[in-house]
């Protein structure tokens, strides 16, 4: 098979300033090695995150100056509302700044004490605005999805066995069900489309509403094209409109796949949960034509979401990790596998045996990254996971390293060069230290914890 290649040529181009390993030890430990704490004009390849980081087209940035600002019935909107229905039929379509006010305004309707929120996994932000209401978020993932060696082809599926059994026994504490597609806090590893609909049938026999937390749809439906029997020869658009189809509504991030750097949407079909929603949109996110968003942001998401769409783009933007990842194993490094849509996750502890979990593998291997070849990543495992409201602290059930892959913004260079930079570490992975936190706050400690690296 000939090099898959990426699908687009390139017009606009942002220079890398290029940094020694002795400026980066320098700068890592001014930051208390916590890459957050980083310039991002000190980072050779960016792969904190795939979220807002997108690069957008010749003809996204044409959108932008199509953008109509007026404050009520702007047509940025209608063309915003246009073409999220032409994949997700909604009746209803509201406008958020990003996903998790999406979230917010639903669970601040659903949510509150005493109920509980059934999902695979709920992403952070997902589970903080459920818990945020007083309410219970669930996790009902499969046992695949655990175990890091698996190689099902939809390990971010829901049991659901389990699902029925939460519905049967909570009865009217749930509000509504939840599924996270592609499961983000699972290593980005997709829903089949029979799980979808095994889903959306027992929330019906249930009477309960329906939600897809759908941010990376287009990489969802690009795996369930390659993966799931009987799907191969099907557009994606069909793929995604029978996605959704079983669904009453959605939660929606626009940074990731609809290559928007900001931007989101809340759907769905019950009027009165509609107006309810827009209510509460007025008073926290602003009118619903425009809802926290210009209305540059929204011709550029309404462009997006055509883009996104294109199998040329999702087969070199799924390939890309699964070269990253095949490129690592052939390393011996251990990656979580099959690997999915945005993400390569590295498991950091088994590769690093000698540092404890307590002495946080992923943040030593993250910091070493940074170090060796100026690659900036997130730490997904103890210290991310690892603290509890009381203070102390346990080991979380993985020390993953994530490298997300912002999309359309890499060449496959880039990514040869950071499989080298794990090379260059595998040859003296010995000798990388654990770390302990010297100062954290009292939630979120990773973001702004400060560390000290250990002899
Ligand atoms: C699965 C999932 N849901 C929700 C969100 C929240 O979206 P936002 O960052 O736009 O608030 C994210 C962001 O990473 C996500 O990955």
């Amino acid at each position: 098979m000939k090099t898959i290649i990426e699908p687009f040529r390139i017009k606009a181009v942002e220079p890398i300033r290029m940094t020694s390993v002795a400026q980066r030890a320098t700068l890592i430990e001014a930051a208390h090695f916590n890459l957050f704490a980083l310039k991002s004009d000190d980072v050779l390849i960016d792969l904190l995150t795939d979220s807002g980081t997108s690069a957008m087209s010749a003809a996204q940035q044409a959108a932008l100056m199509l953008g109509d600002e007026s404050y009520a019935g702007s047509p940025s909107f209608f063309r915003f509302e246009a073409a999220v229905k032409n994949l997700m039929p909604f009746k209803h379509v509201i406008p958020t700044h990003q996903g998790r006010a999406a979230e917010a305004i639903l669970f601040s309707i659903l949510g509150g004490a005493g109920r509980v929120i059934p999902s695979n996994s709920h992403f952070d932000t997902t589970r903080g605005n459920i818990e945020a209401s007083g309410a219970e978020a669930v996790d009902l993932l499969i046992a695949e999805g655990l175990d890091p060696d698996s190689e099902y082809p939809f390990k971010g599926n829901m049991d659901l066995a389990r699902l029925e059994r939460c519905l049967t026994e909570q009865g009217d504490r749930v509000p509504c069900v939840m599924l996270t597609v592609t499961n983000n806090a699972g290593g980005g590893q997709p829903v089949s489309l029979a799980n979808i609909r095994g889903v959306a049938a027992l929330a019906r026999r249930f009477a309960k509403p329906f939600f897809i937390d759908g941010c990376r749809f287009a990489e969802n439906a690009y795996l369930i094209k390659t993966r799931e029997p009987g799907q191969s020869d099907r557009p994606i658009k069909s793929i995604v409109r029978d996605m959704f189809e079983g669904a009453d509504g959605m939660t929606m991030s626009a940074k990731k796949d609809a290559f928007a750097n900001i931007g989101g949407w809340l759907a769905m079909n019950d009027d009165g949960l509609a107006e309810s929603a827009r209510n509460r949109l007025i008073l926290t996110e602003g009118f619903p034509t425009y809802g926290g968003l210009a209305g540059r942001d929204l011709d550029a998401i309404a462009q997006g979401l055509k883009e996104i769409i294109d199998e040329d783009y999702l087969r070199y933007r799924i390939r890309t990790c699964a070269y990253i990842g095949e490129r690592l194993l052939a390393l011996g490094i251990p990656i979580v596998r099959p690997t999915g849509g945005h993400a390569v996750f590295v498991d950091a502890r088994r590769w690093l045996p000698h540092i404890p979990p307590l002495k946080y593998p992923g943040q030593s291997l993250a910091v070493a990254l940074y170090r060796e070849g100026g690659i900036r990543c997130c730490e997904i495992g103890t210290v991310m996971f690892g603290q509890r409201p009381d203070g102390t602290e346990t080991a979380a059930p993985m020390d993953l390293v994530r490298l997300a892959m912002p999309r359309r913004v890499y060449t496959q260079s880039h990514a040869d060069y950071l499989v080298e930079v794990f090379e260059e570490l595998a040859g003296h992975k010995e000798t990388l230290r654990g770390y302990k936190i010297v100062w954290a706050p009292r939630a979120m400690r990773h973001f702004t914890a400060r560390f000290r690296e250990l002899n």
